[in-house]
């Protein structure tokens, strides 16, 4: 016997990982894989055999996308009505930009095994453990019985939190001024709250990166498993300061064998992720790391740190 139910985005988030099975609705005439394609539109996704297609919520594409997921807004009609003609406010017509209610992620690698997919599942949960909700955006995990072209298979989506801010690069030179400063100003231009003064602000920043670094190289020490921290766009920060990880689904386990490890796409994620950490440690907390730590100094061992770069330029080569 079949069961069916609709991914509800306004569900109890208490229930991370669901399962849904669906048998009732053919996906109408498609002829691609929805993870094959390059871009996806509220069309192709009211389309999708475990999607209500009269929903409440509008699909868009985010203007920001990675490689692994198809990453859409989730937005309510009035928002969008709004958008496009604007709204008075004390005599003046604004029109602001619809906020996302929720991201919705397809994760576009095909699963194997069920136990495949719980195992992403539980590498999230794993990050989850450590970074809490403060510095996750936090994701009900669904495996879904998706009907594609060529039958049904399992796949992975997410309903994530939305988190407004800006992209915090590990790998951008630091501005003159400093990191801090610069994206305090970034960000109280984008926010619609009042500014707070900046040395509260940059304090409190600081106390924030500092909880950060530290939970992670907590979560590496405890589990050897590190996320995706080098990936551009992987970390936000909020107008508040606080900085959350939205990029959950690279999460590796860390050989400490003095092997390289190398992403399903031939990239030395888990290296690139602890440099990164050092030069966010660096630049978040306006001091030189130590680099007697042990994972540093591991990660960050000269000869080390050679072979990866060799690796990282073969994958750059690969990819074009
Ligand atoms: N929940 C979210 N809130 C705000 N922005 C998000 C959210 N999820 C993803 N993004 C943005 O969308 C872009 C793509 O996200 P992400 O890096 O997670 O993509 P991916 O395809 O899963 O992974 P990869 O980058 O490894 O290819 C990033 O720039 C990220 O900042
Ligand atoms: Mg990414």
């Amino acid at each position: 016997m079949h069961r069916f139910f609709w991914i509800d985005p306004d569900a109890n988030w208490d229930r991370r990982i669901r399962f849904f099975s669906f048998t009732w609705r053919k996906n109408g005439g498609m002829t691609t894989d929805i993870r094959d394609k390059a871009y996806i539109s509220h069309h192709d996704v009211i389309g999708l055999n475990f999607i209500k297609p009269d929903g409440p919520y509008v699909f868009r594409r985010h203007f920001r996308q990675g490689l692994r997921s198809h990453v859409l807004e989730l937005l309510l009609p009035g928002d969008i009505v709004i958008e496009k003609s604007g709204t008075v406010i004390d005599g003046t017509r604004w029109y602001p930009k619809a906020a996302p209610h929720r991201i919705f992620r397809i994760f576009r690698t095909r699963l194997k095994t069920l136990n495949h997919a719980l195992e992403e599942v539980r590498r999230v949960k794993v990050v989850e453990r450590y970074l809490l909700p403060e510095y996750l955006a936090q994701s009900i995990e669904i495996i879904v019985d998706y009907i594609g072209p060529c039958g049904r298979d399992l796949m992975l989506c997410g309903l994530q939190e939305y988190v407004q801010g800006e992209i915090l690069d590990p790998w951008s030179p630091m501005p003159p001024d400093g990191l801090l400063p610069t994206l305090y100003d970034t960000l109280q231009i984008q926010s619609a709250t009042p500014a707070m003064p900046i040395a509260p602000w940059i304090l409190n920043a600081r106390q924030k990166g500092a909880r950060f670094v530290h939970r992670i190289k907590r979560m590496i020490a405890q589990t050897r498993h590190v996320p995706d921290l080098a990936g551009i766009g992987n970390l936000i920060m909020a107008a508040s300061g606080a900085i959350k990880l939205v990029d959950i689904n690279n999460i590796r386990k860390i050989p400490f064998d003095g092997t390289i490890d190398l992403d399903d796409r031939g990239y030395p994620v888990c290296d690139k992720s602890i440099e990164a950490l050092s030069i966010l440690e660096y630049k978040l907390l306006g001091r030189p790391i130590d680099r007697g730590e042990e994972i540093y100094r591991t990660f960050l061992e000269p000869r080390r740190m050679e072979q990866v770069r060799t690796r990282e330029m073969a994958y750059h080569r690969n990819s074009k």
